[in-house]
């Protein structure tokens, strides 16, 4: 093959390659940018990053590479050639004795030095993205979503688009974003939900990874107002299938990056064995919920929303995900599928996770539209603007059900992160929306 001469000068291995021992005692060259610059007793050590791993060179003031080493600044971007040499005490147990380093990009003075607040380094997240946190994060981001389309895709699922400009909110009861739309009002949309309803005769077993929009001002440690929603709308599944399918999920992604990810788990000193070994999550009902909040004290009567603070004294106890089925019809969405045996709760079930409360809304879907009509009402909407979704009744309405889980939640409690802003690259608040 043929390689131009522009990309040759730009063949590299990378670093997890050099760090494999079939390298060991050899002269390799491996491109990056300078993660941390330390000059001792007449050597400069350059720990160099690429997305794969770190490795640490060190020049001697003897070598032809000094004058680089000398110039080169904190997150330059190069190319260094050496021998690589066993040192146990270096990361990932080699370094590289330089022989030539050429610098691609100068940095200029790296503005993360002191300064190491949440709220700075939000201010400036282009730049303090390319910290190992946050890039041990982005990759747990990474491996969550594609588990996500693995699990999905090797069952049989199609993957369906929803639209993003919709004309009806979707999701009642959570904030819209209203935009112009060439004089009309529209909505970002909320959930994929009415529209996957809509695919169900077309293609039954459905799901999505995609934006959702919350105009939601509450500024707490696991609402964003951009977020990705991973959703999933099954044909003839009723609600004790969608349980499992739930189940199966999130057991099934934990396992993935205990597996494929352990030395980014173990960077942010989470424990692999506990997400590899999760046991079957315990299952109550929303009034099993409230006699244990009760018995510890809370005032929740039965009828209330369960807030983070009782979501959470009931998940962090049990350190397991938590089911928590059967809410009060009121208290949930127009579209949820009352219980045959107690039509005043619906077959919907909230997923809480340790540390966190909700990261999954589910259920099956109602099939009785005159009831959903008479819902919506209740739910303040204009149930003419949703007689597109009523003929999925009108014509060969089969049961069916599905979920919406909140992927920041997840690399949350999986990355042991504070908040899900720090789980998604940009986000976006009521208060942030740059860079
Ligand atoms: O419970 P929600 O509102 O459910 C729905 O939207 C359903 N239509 C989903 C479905 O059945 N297809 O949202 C689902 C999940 C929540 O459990 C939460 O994890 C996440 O989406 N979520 C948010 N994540 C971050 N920021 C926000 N503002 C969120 N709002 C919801
Ligand atoms: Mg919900």
């Amino acid at each position: 093959m043929i390689v131009p001469i522009e990309s040759r000068r730009y063949l590299a291995k990378t670093i997890s390659e050099v760090q494999a021992s079939i390298y060991a005692r050899k002269t390799v060259k491996i491109r990056g940018w300078v993660a941390k610059k330390r000059a001792l007793k007449g050597k400069i050590f350059l720990l160099i990053r690429d997305s794969t791993g770190v490795i640490q060179t060190v020049t001697a003031s003897d070598d032809k590479a000094w004058p680089e080493a000398t110039q080169i600044t904190t997150e330059s971007s190069c190319m260094i050639k050496g021998k690589i040499v066993r040192d146990p005490r270096a990361p990932g147990g080699y370094e590289l004795k330089v022989s030539k380093i050429e610098i691609i990009g100068l940095a200029e003075t790296w503005p993360i030095a002191r300064d190491t607040s949440p709220d700075f380094l939000r201010g400036i997240r282009h730049l303090s993205l390319r910290r190992q946190r946050e890039q041990a994060i982005m990759k747990i981001r990474s491996g969550v979503i594609g588990g996500f389309h693995e699990y999905f895709r090797t069952k049989g699922y199609f993957e369906h688009q929803s639209p993003s400009f919709t004309p009806t909110p979707g999701e009642s009861g959570a904030e819209t974003f209203e935009v112009k739309y060439f004089g009309k009002k529209a909505y970002l949309t909320q959930t994929w939900q009415l529209y996957a309803e809509m695919m169900i005769p077309v293609l039954e077993k459905i799901y999505t990874v995609a934006p959702s929009f919350r105009s939601d001002k509450s500024m707490t440690s696991r609402h964003l107002t951009e977020f990705w929603h991973a959703e999933v709308e099954t044909a003839w599944q009723e609600f004790p299938e969608l349980l499992d399918t739930m189940e199966g999920v999130v057991r099934f992604i934990c396992k993935k990056i205990a597996r494929e990810y352990r030395s980014e788990l173990a960077l942010l000193g989470k424990d692999w064995k506990y997400f590899a070994t999760l046991p079957k999550f315990p299952r109550i009902t929303y009034r099993e919920a409230i006699i244990e909040l009760r018995e510890a004290g809370f005032k929740t009567k039965f009828g209330d929303d369960l807030g983070t603070k009782e979501e959470r004294f009931l998940v962090d106890k049990r350190k397991l995900p938590l089911f928590i089925t059967h809410y009060p019809t009121k208290l949930k969405a127009f579209y949820m599928k009352r219980d045959p045996d107690d039509p005043e709760q619906v077959l919907a079930s909230d997923l809480m996770i340790p540390g966190i409360g909700e990261l999954i809304g589910s259920s099956e879907r109602s099939l009785d539209f005159k009831d959903v009509k008479k819902r919506l009402k209740l739910a303040k909407e204009d149930p003419k603007k949703y007689e597109f979704y009523f003929d999925l009744s009108r014509y060969g309405k089969v049961p069916h059900s599905g979920f919406g889980m909140g992927i920041e939640r997840l690399v949350m409690w999986l990355t042991g992160s504070d908040s899900v802003k720090d789980c998604i690259a940009f986000p976006r608040t009521p208060t942030r929306f740059a860079p």
